[in-house]
Parts: structure tokens; sequence; C-alpha cells
């Protein structure tokens, strides 16, 4: 990996995408052979919104290569209050050798990179969640033995999730269409990014509002919840807004009979995804959430190591 930080799928090429897919996928089939690979190295874990998939994998994971974490909430260093960004990079890279940050603005992430001499890798923000999207093209690829010419459909909010699974696609050969309602629709910079990435390897990438129409013929459905963090106070109205967007067994009847039904999860049951799809033998979603943990030691030990 050429890149210093890993802030958005697009810091990386295809290429560098398939490389962290192989090592992760060493790493999973022989832990013991990485167990020294980051030894000593410790990671800093900057919280600003709740987790637990993130918060578990980027902690166990340097454990198991062999470095430490440090989890660092969000009344302990109240970013850009307490102290400002830049004093918080110029102090962490005196004492850790990267920084893991989950938080709201994109440009907090972009400003951490700046001024951090060590690497920083984005946990979430309001704009993007790459390494959910690596965790979900690993497992696609594990699933179904190859990536380009697939058809992902992400039924819902055009959120960050979404544009992480757009930049991916876009880089890996993997037509990706949004289905979203009329006002939720995706970033038109991360959407505009993403057509032009995807140029280069012949990907579709589009925006559809018909539920039936979007999943139509999909390799992968996947959701994500209909309010993001942050956005819980719109939970209700956006309740009514997505209900037509729920992916249940209707909506799944639309894909290929074996399509995968993707979540990055936590799902809101009976919301955005109803049990009788979450928890049928199409779903990898504890899948996903598993190569949480591979792609990110890869991630972790191409940057720090
Ligand atoms: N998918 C994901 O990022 O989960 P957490 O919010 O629990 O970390
Ligand atoms: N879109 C969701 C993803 C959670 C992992 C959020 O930002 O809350």
């Amino acid at each position: 990996m050429k890149a210093h930080d890993f802030l958005t799928i697009r810091d990386i090429s295809k290429e560098e995408m398939h490389e962290t897919f192989t090592i992760a996928r060493d790493m999973k089939t022989d832990r013991s052979k990485y167990a020294e690979a980051l030894k000593g190295k410790t990671l800093a874990l900057i919280f600003e919104k709740p987790s637990l998939r993130t918060r578990t994998s980027f902690d166990v994971g340097i454990q198991q290569l062999g470095g430490f974490s440090l989890y660092l909430s969000p009344a302990e260093i109240s970013l850009g209050k307490r102290e400002s960004i830049h004093d918080v990079a110029k102090n962490l890279e005196r004492m850790v050798q990267g920084i893991m940050i989950r938080t709201f603005a994109h440009q907090i992430v972009i400003d951490m990179a700046k001024y951090a001499s060590i690497p920083v890798i984005n946990g979430l923000t309001d704009y993007s969640h790459p390494c959910q999207a690596m965790a979900d093209f690993l497992t696609i690829l594990e699933k179904k033995k190859k990536l380009e010419g697939l058809k992902l459909a992400y039924v819902g909010d055009g959120n960050n999730v979404a544009h992480s699974l757009m930049f991916a696609g876009a880089r890996l050969g993997v037509n990706v269409t949004i289905v979203c309602p009329q006002d939720f629709k995706p970033n038109a910079t991360a959407l505009q990014q993403s057509v032009e990435d995807a140029k280069a390897t012949g990907a579709m990438i589009e925006v559809v509002h018909d539920p039936a129409v979007g999943v139509k013929n999909a390799d992968v459905v996947y959701t994500d919840t209909w309010a993001s963090m942050g956005q819980e106070s719109e939970a209700e109205a956006r309740r009514k807004i997505f209900a037509p967007y729920q992916v249940n067994k209707r909506l799944m009847s639309y894909a290929k009979s074996d399509a995968l039904f993707m979540h990055c999860l936590p799902a809101h049951r009976n919301e955005e995804v109803t049990d009788e799809v979450i928890d049928s033998p199409q779903s990898v979603v504890f899948d996903e959430a598993e190569n949480r943990l591979h792609v990110q030691k890869a991630i972790m030990f191409q940057l720090m190591k």
C-alpha cells in the first residue's frame, strides 16, 4: 500500500485492494504467522460515536499482531473542544504508532492525517466507512469466488456506507445500484467520483428509486440503518419514508436466487430488514462482521509495519 493513511477507498488502487484481501485471507488461515508482525506497536482508538464491531475488531486485531490498543472515548479527549485536532495529533504521534478514528465530519480525519506523522485509519465518518467496504468485498469474494461483473444493490439511505460501497465497486469492477428515496441520494460528489473511477473497470454505478427495479438480478442485496448515528431525531420521520425500501422476502425475490444478503450492522430488525431475511441462509452479516477483523489486521499491517 503506497498510501500513508487509509481515509477513503479512493486512497488505494484496485491492485492494492486485492493485495489487502490476499493478506487478510492469509492472516485468517494462519494467524500465528503474524503474531509478532506489529510487536510492541500501539494503535490509539478515538471514538466520537458508539461501536461494537469497529472497536472490537481493531482492539483484538492489533493484539493478534503483537501490539496494543488504547481506547480514547469522546469524554476523554473531546476532540476540537478540549484540545485542537492539530494538538491531539502532535501529542499522539510521540506516543503511539497509529490512529484509528471514528467521528462525525470527514474533514476531521483529513485534518488528523494532515497533522499526524503516523498512519491514520478512518473507522467511520458521516461521509464514508472504508474499512466496512473492504470487509464487505472480501466477504463477497469469499462467497462468490469473484468480484468483477457482479451486481450489488444497496437499498436504503445514500449514506457513508453507500458511498464506500460505490467507491469500492467502482475500483473492483462490481456494478453498484443505489436504491433510495428521491431525497436520500448519495452525495453528488461521491457519485460523480465513483462513476469516474468506474470507467477504468467498466463497472456501472447508478441510482434508482424503484426497489423492485433496483434489486432485479442482484448478486448481493445490501442495506443499512435508515437513520445513522447523529440522525436519531429523524428516525421516526425516516421510518415512514423508507418503509417501501424494507428488505423483506418479497424484495429479495427480485434478486438472483443465490443472492447474498448483507448489512454492516447494527441492524434494526423489522425496519430496514425483516428477521426472515437477516436470519435466512442467504444472509452473510456475521461473516462480514468477522471479516472486519481480518481485513483491518491486513490494513494495520500494511500501514504500520
Ligand atoms: N459496522 C460497524 O461499523 O459496526 P459498529 O458501529 O458496531 O462499529
Ligand atoms: N450508516 C451507519 C453505519 C453504522 C456502522 C451510521 O453511520 O450510523
